[in-house]
Formats: structure tokens, C-alpha cells, sequence
């Protein structure tokens, strides 16, 4: 089998810190093979308008640090409309691509899956803050997005101190709940709801508070945005039921403000852990390319790179530690 010359890659869905990182390691593992690589801009979309060209290595230098994606992201839609995929096949056939790597979250895979089978071999490189992608531990931008939440819910924490406030923190993570379980755990929240497990405003927020006042008078509850797309109660709502339960039962006028942290999440230099694991995954989905594989979604596992069959991958389970779940209830003791 005669090596590939040239493969290409794009960036999909949100954007996530460490997706520039993973593709400085895309290109330098292609270049250390003697690989081109053409980067599509603005995810699928780039696909279907041609809008790509190759990179060059002085364009990649400086990006390992830089939050957001260089090649631009979107979600596209129409890719799912099967005779964009075929257009897609053709644009990159056209262009002498022969495998592509999509760096993204799960959505992004569904194309890259249909684009392996229609003729295109390609790889999958899991990037979301969310780190809701069933077939790896990690995923590029989870540590970056960690640090950053962290760090604003210090300095929330700070003010709510001050007057005796209590604060209700909504933050990212689609449908999961992971970064709010994990951020929880690392600030020593009061309280933190979930859409995954199920919750009762009054055992779960109003009574927790009720059992520390007055010894203390400033609570920090964090609230995963899944509680909204999935239970169709807002952070504001959630708020406003525990202010009036807390008068009612305990007599205690509760001050609280809402703060919803939104795309600072998203943004920022990513961290030492984003960086080295989109560096080894990146690294990987070019080798797998030269080695004639495609249709594979990278993973990190037991702290290896690994890979899977992207529709098996999809397909895994991941579910919620217990023993997080718990942690969070006894360190709001
Ligand atoms: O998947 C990453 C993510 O930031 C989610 O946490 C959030 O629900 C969503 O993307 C926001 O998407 P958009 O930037 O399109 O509003």
C-alpha cells in the first residue's frame, strides 16, 4: 500500500481549550512523516463550501498555548442530509485528501462516521468541555474549562461571603453533569444539583442551609445547565423556590443571586493536561491514517491512547461515579 500524502482536519461543534494543540499535533506528526495537511475551515461547512487550504508549519507555531480553534468551528446541520457527505467525499477527493481527522464532540462524530463510509477514512479526536463522550475518561478542554469555573467560583464565593449571600451557579456541560459534580467537589459547595440524579429543592438545598445557619451565612449551590434541558427548571426558578421554602419552614430570609457563567467556560489558554492529551490523540489520529485505518474514534483510558470503531464508541457507556456523587453530599456537611 503506497503511503498517504495528504490528509486534512477541521474543528466541530463548541469549541474547546487544547483543540489548536491537537492540531500542532496533527501536523507535526504528519510532517515528521512526510504528510500534508489541509485545514477546513469552519467545521463541516468548510467541507462543503472548499474552503481549506494546506497548513504551513509557521501558522501552527504559535498556536499550542491559544484557546479556541484557529480553522474556526460550527455546527452544520445539512451534513447530516446524505448527498452533502457524498459532496463532502468529492471536495476532499478533489483536493487529494485521502483520510481527515474531526476534532469535536459526539455530533461531529456521527459525520465523521458517515464520511469514513462513504469513502473517506477518518478519525475522530474528542474535544468538549462537557466530557460526555461515552467511550473516554477525558476529553480535550475538560481541565481548562475545571480551572476556569474554579476560579469563579472563588471569586464568587469571596462576594458572597462578604454580605451573606447565597450563590446559585449555573454551568456548562450539555446534558452531563460532570465539570458541576467535579467543581462542586473542588469548591466545597453547599449543594449541587444534576440532571442525572434526581433532587428535592427543599431536602437537597433548603434544608442543608437551614442545618448550617446561622454558624454560617454564605452558601454556594452549583446547578448543571442538563437540570434545565432536561427537567425544564431554570437555575432562576430553582433560586426563587428555595428563597420562599426557606422562609416558610425555617424563617430564615435567604439573599441570593443567580449567576449563569456562560462561554468564559469555553475560553482561555488551556492548561498542561489539555495540552499534552490533544498533542497524543492528535499524534495518534495521523498515525492511524497512515496506517490505512479510518472510521476509529481516539479515547484516552487507564491513562493510554487508545481507539475504538466510532459507532462502538458511541455507543459505550459512561455513567456518573457514585462515589462522586456521595463525596459532594459529605463535604457540604
Ligand atoms: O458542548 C459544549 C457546550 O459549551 C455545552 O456545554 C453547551 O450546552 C453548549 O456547548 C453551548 O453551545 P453554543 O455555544 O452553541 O451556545
Amino acid at each position: 500500500m503506497e503511503q498517504l500524502k495528504r490528509i486534512g482536519v477541521l474543528t466541530s461543534g463548541g469549541d474547546a481549550p487544547g483543540m489548536n494543540a491537537a492540531i500542532a499535533g496533527i501536523v507535526k506528526t504528519a510532517k515528521y512523516n512526510n504528510v500534508e495537511v489541509v485545514g477546513i475551515k469552519y467545521g463541516y461547512r468548510g467541507l462543503l463550501s472548499n474552503d481549506m487550504e494546506v497548513i504551513k508549519s509557521d501558522q501552527i507555531d504559535d498556536i499550542l498555548n491559544r484557546g479556541g480553534t484557529f480553522l474556526g468551528s460550527a455546527r452544520c446541520l445539512e451534513f447530516k442530509e446524505p448527498e452533502n457527505v457524498s459532496k463532502a467525499v468529492q471536495n476532499t477527493k478533489d483536493k487529494g485528501i485521502e483520510g481527515l481527522v474531526v476534532i469535536g464532540g459526539d455530533g461531529s462524530f456521527r459525520g465523521a462516521r458517515d464520511l469514513s463510509l462513504a469513502g473517506l477514512p477518518t478519525i475522530g479526536i474528542p474535544a468538549t468541555i462537557d466530557n460526555d463522550i461515552s467511550c473516554t475518561e477525558y476529553t480535550i478542554g475538560y481541565d481548562t474549562a475545571l480551572n476556569t469555573v474554579i476560579d469563579c467560583l472563588d471569586k464568587i464565593n469571596d462576594t458572597m461571603r462578604s454580605h451573606n449571600r447565597c450563590a446559585f451557579v449555573e454551568v456548562m456541560g450539555n446534558k452531563a453533569g460532570y465539570l458541576a459534580l467535579e467543581v462542586a467537589i473542588a469548591c466545597g459547595a453547599d449543594s449541587v444539583l444534576i440532571a442525572e440524579r434526581s433532587f428535592d429543592i427543599e431536602k437537597n438545598i433548603v434544608d442543608v442551609i437551614a442545618r448550617k445557619y446561622p454558624d454560617k451565612k454564605y452558601f454556594m449551590i452549583i446547578v448543571s445547565e442538563g437540570v434545565e434541558k432536561t427537567m425544564l427548571k431554570s437555575t432562576k426558578e430553582i433560586m426563587d423556590e428555595t428563597v420562599k421554602l426557606i422562609k416558610e419552614k425555617y424563617n430564615i430570609e435567604l439573599d441570593a443571586k443567580v449567576t449563569v457563567l456562560g462561554h468564559i467556560q469555553r475560553g482561555g489558554k488551556p492548561t498542561y493536561k489539555d495540552r499534552v492529551a490533544a498533542s497524543r490523540m492528535g499524534a495518534h489520529s495521523v498515525e492511524l491514517l497512515i496506517n490505512g485505518t479510518g472510521n476509529r474514534v481516539v479515547a484516552i483510558n487507564n491513562g493510554k491512547v487508545v481507539d475504538y470503531d466510532i459507532l462502538e464508541g458511541l455507543n459505550m457507556n459512561k455513567n456518573i461515579e457514585d462515589e462522586l456523587f456521595m463525596l459532594t453530599k459529605i463535604i457540604s456537611i
